[in-house]
């Protein structure tokens, strides 16, 4: 007996929950899992869209067996996204169903050539096509670089049914709940945040091209391939994608800071105490060393203030720092407003090269760096707060 869900009386939700894995692309924390969505639906003509990661294929095969029994075939597989946690099940799925056709366009076909070596049966499709299995029909939007060259979305007619690959997904195993009204969304948009800016953040121009394209269709569910399925409030899913992907920020402010003995840590709960006796509620102040730079980045994306601290390591930056400002050059942070301070040390590097980044990926500082000879003193203090209070000022001015 295996757990499918369906979504309407034809269409069924056939994924997989992965509570295993410690890293998302061996890099990502998945403190509480993820989920690979796969649908399968079942009509005159059967299409899965997209598979799962590899790690649980039996499990996966059963399912759609279950549902669909011994005798029939699925006749179609869709490939909205080729990353293998969602192609990973394709090789089992081809020798399974070998005369089954594989919906792509000529990026996909390449990759599935190269991962797989997969060259039969490819089926193209390309901007408005439709694929008729019946009541359903399928109509194909080219989506690139929602995240990757190949990605295209899948949208069900009859059902007004957006099947979307990453897009709108989120980490987070579905723990029972299935559909946006079954779970915690406080918890899901804080984990869909993280997906977006540690996976997506980086290709925010094609995202909007893709809102832009999709903007004229009615959609009544959303179907991604992680997190959970959006049945109802369309608007507000469609509307944190628009945001995040315009690089638009609420109040608040983010501090992060690297520190090997502290004092670069005191000076970071100056400004944060400044903050907020200047009436900033949402602040978030985090240790580079301690806190996984995929949570730090998921705040950094949601408010308009960052304020970055490093001691000096050998002249240069605390590592962790380093790190964490090399992610926000990678995946292109815009629209920002940035405070930086520090510690000197014997001979500096972590102020220097916070103001390198600062130009490098041309953000506003919003004062001169306040830089510690080791522990702050008196007038470092005063910088701090001074700091702060024209991070409150700036963020008032842009609101
Ligand atoms: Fe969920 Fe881009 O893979």
């Amino acid at each position: 007996m295996f757990n499918s869900v369906s979504i309407t009386d034809q269409i069924y939700w056939v994924g997989i929950n992965d509570r295993r894995t410690a890293l998302f692309e061996n890099l990502w924390p998945l403190d509480h899992g993820v989920a690979y969505n796969s649908y399968l639906i079942v009509d005159e003509k059967i299409a899965l869209v997209d598979t799962v990661d590899g790690g649980q294929t039996s499990e996966y095969l059963g399912k759609i067996k279950q549902i669909i029994g011994p005798d029939r075939k699925v006749d179609y597989l869709i490939v909205n996204h080729m990353e293998p946690d969602h192609s990973g099940t394709m090789q089992s799925i081809v020798e399974l169903y070998p005369d089954i056709k594989i919906v792509g366009n000529p990026k996909t076909f390449d990759m599935i050539q190269n991962f797989y070596g997969i060259t039969e049966n490819h089926y193209a499709v390309k901007e408005g096509d439709i694929i008729d299995l019946g009541t359903h029909k399928l109509k194909f939007y080219m989506t690139p670089m929602v995240h990757w060259p190949e990605t295209m979305m899948a949208y069900e007619e009859t059902n007004q049914i957006l099947f979307s690959g990453d897009a709108f997904g989120s980490f987070g195993a579905l723990d029972g709940g299935i559909f946006n009204d079954e779970v915690d969304m406080h918890f899901f948009e804080d984990e869909m945040r993280r997906y977006y800016s540690n996976i997506v953040g980086k290709y925010g121009a094609t995202v909007q091209s893709a809102l832009k394209k999709l903007g004229s269709l009615e959609i009544k569910t959303i179907c991604a391939t992680h997190g959970p399925i959006w049945r109802n409030d369309i608007s507000t899913v469609v509307s944190l994608y628009d945001k995040w992907s315009k690089y638009e920020a609420e109040e608040g402010v983010v501090i992060v800071y690297g520190t090997m003995y502290g004092n670069t840590g005191k000076m970071a709960e100056t400004i944060g105490r400044t903050l907020s006796e200047e009436g900033i509620k949402n602040i978030k102040i985090y240790d580079a060393s301690k806190t996984h730079a995929s949570f730090i980045l998921r705040d950094i994306w949601k408010y308009k203030g960052l304020i970055i601290g490093s001691c000096a390591y050998n002249t240069a930056m605390f590592p962790p720092v380093q790190s964490l400002t090399d992610k926000l050059l990678h995946v292109g942070l815009k629209n920002r407003i940035l405070g930086i301070f520090g510690t000197y040390s014997w001979n500096g590097g972590g102020v220097s090269n916070l103001m390198k980044f600062a130009e490098a990926i041309k953000l506003p500082v919003v004062t001169e760096p306040v830089e510690a000879k080791c522990a702050a003193c008196g007038n470092d203090i005063e910088g701090c707060m001074a700091m702060a209070k024209e991070m409150v000022k700036k963020l008032r001015e842009q609101a």
